[in-house]
């Protein structure tokens, strides 16, 4: 049973702490800031549903494995993973997983803290009114003129990357249990507040027409915007890459945050119903983001394709705009600070509970330790938008931002979670993964199971292979 080992890192408290926890993790700036813009790069609808096809038939059968491991390993991925192996005889390659992970985790906070940082710095620009009655041409210039300024950049990155390491180092459960069931709350009543003034955009209906009526053409054409803000589309693998890699990542799957998560879950909670809640809560937070911002951008001109800055570009035009708007503002950056904080706090936890198994590190300089490194590489993506944003400092075409970004979801998380599906669904028994999961030889556990072995790997593959160009 799941109870043969227990975490030295101690337990969620209960079930429901553990999927609010997990929620945390899977709800962030992917969702409000990531979610938007690729959708508005790749063309809107065809993209959002091919979307949401890689959440249920790849994302949900590979967060149950996920967890699964995780709550069985009962330790840091990394040793989590050691141990399976040898519970299941398995090579030993098999441990790389772990590591796999702790390195794509600290990629992703390098960038996760800079964007983090924007939105910090965003609660206090609301605050003070700097976008009060502003129009678009306003909101706009002053996200250049931030993004312009690298030393401004850095105090919230490094103000984000430190609230991050505060967390860590004082261990997971302890606040974070607490303000997470205040704050998820809060959140999804702001986005409702936002997609009601959206609603009373004449541009309303165009929105939702861009988010939910699918045109195929467009994800197999990427387009973006050239030079000279004309939209350029050219035949492309890559819009089904970037949503595969984004069901991983919004999901907070394939490197060992959801693997950690579940190892300090309760051993009687079901693995498979957590998994619906959250898989539910992530992409209803997405939608909802997409439903407030695609009518704000068509009511003022603005190009869907803007890329990163696009919600930092909307949403202000809106609290300029509506009643109490200030206010609102103000809290919808706080929240936004505050679910990518949740968020943060996950993907270095796998490196931090690592530390302090292996090295008999405590976590206070453990937690200072993984956060200085992470904050460190961050500077190649904060300088990716000013010293660093020429030409002459790309490659292929992608500044240091993109390029990190790229590496991460769309190649290492795909990967991390197509060898996780193979080792629940190959490497373990079927009696573990039964045992584990609980739900015995029923149709869900048949289907799952069939799901990890046969249709996510396959999935994965083929996307990869449409991207490289051979189908
Ligand atoms: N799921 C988080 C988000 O959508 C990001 C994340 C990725 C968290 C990977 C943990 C691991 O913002
Ligand atoms: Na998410």
């Amino acid at each position: 049973m799941s109870e043969q080992r227990s975490s030295i890192h101690g337990q969620w408290s209960s079930r429901f702490v553990f999927i609010l926890a997990a929620v945390g993790s899977a709800v962030g700036l992917g969702n409000i800031w990531k979610f938007p813009y690729i959708t508005g790069e790749n063309g809107g609808g065809a993209f959002v549903i091919i979307y949401l096809c890689c959440i249920a038939a790849i994302g949900a059968p590979i967060m149950i494995a996920e967890i699964l491991l995780g709550r069985r390993g009962r330790q840091s991925p990394i040793n989590t993973m050691r141990a399976l192996v040898k519970d299941e005889g398995a090579h030993p390659a098999w441990s790389l997983l772990g590591w796999g992970g702790v390195i794509t985790g600290f990629l992703i906070l390098s960038y996760y803290s800079v964007i983090a940082g924007w939105a910090l710095a965003y609660v206090f620009q609301t605050a003070v009114g700097s976008f009060t009655g502003a129009n678009a041409q306003q909101v706009v210039g002053l996200f250049q003129g931030f993004l312009a300024s690298p030393g401004t950049l850095l105090v919230w990155h490094t103000l984000f990357m430190v609230m991050t390491m505060v967390v860590v180092a004082r261990g997971v459960r302890g606040g974070l249990e607490k303000a997470v069931t205040l704050l998820m709350p809060a959140l999804f009543l702001l986005l409702l507040i936002l997609v009601a003034y959206s609603m009373s955009l004449g541009a309303f209906g165009k929105g939702l027409d861009f988010l939910f009526s699918p045109d195929f053409g467009k994800v197999f054409f990427h387009c973006e915007l050239d030079a000279a803000g004309a939209e350029v589309c050219r035949f492309s693998g890559e819009p089904i890459l970037v949503a595969l890699g984004h069901a991983f990542f919004t999901l907070s799957l394939g490197m060992g945050a959801i693997m950690v998560y579940g190892s300090y879950m309760p051993g009687n909670a079901s693995i498979a119903r957590a998994t619906l809640v959250i898989v539910i809560a992530d992409t209803a937070v997405a939608l909802l983001a997409g439903m407030a911002i695609f009518p704000i951008v068509f009511a003022n001109g603005l190009q869907p394709a803007a890329g990163p800055g696009l919600i930092f570009q909307t949403l202000p035009i809106a609290f300029g705009a509506m009643p109490f708007g200030q206010l609102f503002g103000t809290l919808f950056f706080v929240l936004l600070v505050f679910a990518a904080w949740s968020s943060a706090i996950s993907i270095i936890e796998p490196a931090v509970a690592w530390l302090v198994e292996n090295h008999g590190m405590k976590r206070v300089p453990a937690a200072a330790f993984v956060g200085a490194l992470a904050w460190f590489l961050g500077l190649g993506t904060l300088l990716s938008f000013n010293l660093l944003s020429g030409e002459e400092f790309q490659l292929f075409g992608k500044t240091i931002f993109d390029l990190v970004d790229y590496l991460t979801a769309n190649i290492l998380l795909p990967l991390g979670g197509f060898f996780i599906a193979l080792f629940a669904g190959w490497i373990m028994s079927r009696a573990s993964t039964r045992d584990e999961l609980q739900m015995g030889e029923s149709i869900a556990y048949r289907g799952w199971r069939f799901l990890v072995r046969y249709v996510s790997p396959a999935l994965v593959v083929v996307v990869f292979l449409h991207a490289i160009g051979v189908i």
